[in-house]
């Protein structure tokens, strides 16, 4: 490709446990000059972008190479927007829009410096195939997903060698991420026939493989490839139809307690399946072509899919709720957010700010159930005590 100076994003740990070797040794082999900035965070800061962005001013590279999870493809891709563009301003760019598509704010155009290269080491985020990057205001801790066409990498390599080290939690998490990537997609109103198709193929894949790897996933080279391949068909389905408000709330969640992206999302699921359900909402999602409200249908789909038996779409409901909950407990996770979030009086304390700022998040307006705030609050409590107050 005639690339001549490579720039690669990741973070320390895989910097230090040799994981950029295979590329920079290749690098050297080609005569392709290189420098390899490490020092993304879990959950990256704008801040550190910056930093990394003035790495990559002095280096002027043409090609950026984003190796890592989530948070350093996403990371890099804002990299690369400081860099092509040092003129945009971020909040600009976190301007939310119901549909992307079609915003008035035009984000500027990306690529004309340096070709981007996503290389996902958990199965995942789907960032490597996605049009969003999650970022953390460092200045008041809110947690912006940015969403535009322009965020795409020009390529993305799939490899499971890069996955094998990922330690339990890690596979844990980033799975289930990837299970509630393929279910939003699935509900959202921007769902089409194309990203059914990947959302469906997507859990299949996961319900069967995602246990292997999590139990034997340092030699299970098998059940990593089929969740790398899954994570990112999931990527691909949510990239076209976007997500729901199960990430509202898992950012949020994340921002304000320290909580991975995987692990809030796992913990606001369940809560979610049943208020996207309801067939007669107080207020339904706002999109010319979803006329009526379906999503209990939608669901019922994926339990057939799945073969979790059921009559009624009702019992399907049910059957699948159980099936996450049981993939989830054997991957370790438990069931509520007190479990994770001891500190009763802190989350009701910081409750209301966190359910507005989740009710603002980019990925509300794609639910097929338009949330009112008190319904946001509720799914909270629901999902901190475990308890199951209709919303
Ligand atoms: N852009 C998107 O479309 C999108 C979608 C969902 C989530 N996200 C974001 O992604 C981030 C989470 O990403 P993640 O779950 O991949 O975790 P991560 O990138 O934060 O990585 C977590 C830890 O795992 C380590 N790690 C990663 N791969 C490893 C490997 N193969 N072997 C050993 N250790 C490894 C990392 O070094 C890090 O310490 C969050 O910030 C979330 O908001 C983005
Ligand atoms: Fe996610």
């Amino acid at each position: 490709m005639h690339k001549k100076r490579a720039f690669i994003v990741t973070d320390s740990f895989l910097y230090n446990h040799g994981h950029t070797r295979p590329i920079t040794n290749k690098l050297d082999e080609l005569g392709i000059q290189h420098a390899t900035f490490f020092n993304v965070e879990p959950d990256p800061t704008l801040a550190s972008a910056k930093a990394g962005a003035a790495h990559m001013s002095e280096f002027q590279p043409d090609v950026i190479i984003a190796l890592g999870g989530g948070s350093a493809m996403d990371a890099a891709k804002i990299m690369w927007v400081l860099y092509e563009h040092p003129e945009a301003d971020f909040m600009d760019m976190a301007m939310r829009f119901m549909d992307i598509r079609k915003r008035v704010y035009t984000f500027p155009h990306m690529g004309d410096k340096a070709y981007f290269i996503a290389i996902p080491t958990s199965a995942g985020t789907g960032s490597e195939v996605t049009p969003f990057a999650v970022i953390t205001d460092e200045k008041t801790g809110v947690k912006y997903p940015l969403a535009d066409y322009e965020l795409m990498p020009d390529m993305a390599i799939i490899d499971a060698d890069c996955h094998m080290t990922a330690p339990k939690g890690l596979t844990a998490f980033s799975g289930i991420d990837a299970v509630t990537h393929a279910l939003e997609a699935y509900a959202s109103m921007m769902a089409t026939d194309y990203t059914d198709g990947l959302a469906l193929k997507a859990l299949k894949v996961i319900f069967e493989y995602l246990p292997r790897a999590y139990e034997n996933g340092q030699n299970d080279v098998k059940a990593r490839d089929e969740m790398a391949s899954a994570a990112t068909m999931a990527g691909m389905a949510f990239a076209n139809a976007f997500l729901g408000v199960c990430h509202s709330m898992a950012h949020k969640l994340g921002a304000f307690h320290h909580i991975a992206h995987g692990l809030a999302n796992a913990l606001m699921i369940d809560e979610v399946l049943r208020f996207n359900a309801e067939e007669r909402p107080v207020k339904m999602g706002t999109f010319p072509q979803y006329d009526h409200p379906h999503t209990l249908r939608r669901y019922a789909e994926v339990a057939e899919y799945l073969g979790l038996g059921g009559n009624t779409d009702e019992e399907k409901l049910e059957n699948l709720i159980k099936a996450i909950d049981e993939l989830k407990a054997k991957v370790g996770i438990k069931p509520t957010i007190r479990d994770y979030v001891a500190d009763e009086e802190d989350f009701l304390g910081r409750l209301d700010a966190m359910v507005e700022q989740a009710f603002d998040d980019q990925c509300t307006g794609a639910n097929p159930r338009y949330p009112l705030m008190s319904e946001i609050k509720q799914m909270y409590l629901n999902a901190y005590y475990g308890t199951r107050v209709k919303v």
